[in-house]
């Protein structure tokens, strides 16, 4: 399962390119992060990946198939997307319903529907409200039920728009073990994320937008070093990058761990 853009360009208002010449591959099974200012068209290509929005200019092929030549629907099995806004995607009276309704559209039994949901809803720490209607919640915890229902579609792409913002560290670390365990699965994973740390900690790969542009598109490690350019999309990069580039290493750590092991090692060398 390859994602290709190919030069694709969106316009909401004619004239105004709110994306502007995007090509880029992503492979199946990929753990891609999308950074950059705000406004820089990250949601508008997320967008395009599943449908939501269609090119207006090149185009986005997902499987093979044009995104063109395929309703929102097709390509809803394939591509799974939890909005930015949790409030544009909820619907149902309850948690329940709402992240049954993909699996129910998937025409699976009722016994799977209520597995898949329960598996879905304990996965993002909501087992407990599955009877609660969504706007009881506060929007920390609707977005969480927002991506319980992609979870329970289970898609082999999944794209999360801005999943960190909101929640508190014990959410942010149970996010990154799911990243982490749907990657190994081999799911191919797109978060669009200004959380630099989240990014470090769970992407291998990291692309950088400013402009509805592209500027920068690599491993984690190359792009989040790139102070300068970082700067050019109002990216700072991650605190553990700085503190390492401030102390002259060439070494860049992913994490605070991996800076003390460093600092072990260069404590030992001396
Ligand atoms: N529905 C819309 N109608 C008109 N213009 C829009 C719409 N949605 C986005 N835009 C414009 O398109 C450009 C790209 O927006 P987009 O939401 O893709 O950026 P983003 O990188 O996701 O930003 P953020 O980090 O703030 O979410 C911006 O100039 C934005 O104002
Ligand atoms: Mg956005």
């Amino acid at each position: 399962m390859t994602i290709i853009v190919c030069d694709a360009a969106y316009e909401y208002t004619a004239g105004v390119r709110a994306l502007d010449g995007v090509s880029l591959t992503i492979a199946s099974g990929e753990a891609l992060a999308l950074v950059g200012e705000n406004g820089a068209g990250k949601t508008t290509l997320a967008k395009l990946l599943n449908g939501l929005l269609r090119p207006s200019q090149g185009s986005v092929e997902v499987e093979g198939y044009d995104t063109r030549a395929r309703t929102t629907a097709q390509l809803s099995r394939h591509v799974g997307f939890v909005f930015q806004n949790p409030d544009d995607q909820l619907f149902a009276r309850t948690v329940q319903a709402e992240v049954a309704f993909g699996p129910r559209n998937q025409r699976l039994t009722e016994a799977e529907v209520e597995a898949r949901v329960a598996i879905a809803l304990a996965e993002v720490g909501l087992a407990d409200e599955a009877e609660r209607h969504p706007y009881d919640l506060a929007v920390p915890e609707r977005k969480l039920v927002a991506l319980a229902a992609a979870l329970a579609m289970h898609t082999p792409v999944l794209v999360l728009d801005e999943p960190t913002i909101g929640q508190d560290a014990r959410g942010v670390e149970r996010l990154g073990a799911l990243v982490d365990r749907l990657h190994a699965e081999g799911r191919t994973l797109i978060t669009i994320t200004h959380d630099l740390d989240f990014c470090l900690a769970h992407f291998e790969r990291v692309v950088v937008m400013a402009g509805g542009k592209i500027l920068a598109d690599g491993p984690a490690s190359e792009v989040l070093s790139q102070t300068d350019l970082l700067a050019q999309a109002q990216v700072e990069p991650p605190q553990v990058i700085q503190l390492a580039q401030a102390l002259g290493w060439g070494e860049v750590p992913l994490s605070v761990m991996e800076f003390a092991d460093i600092y072990a090692e260069r404590k030992a060398r001396l």
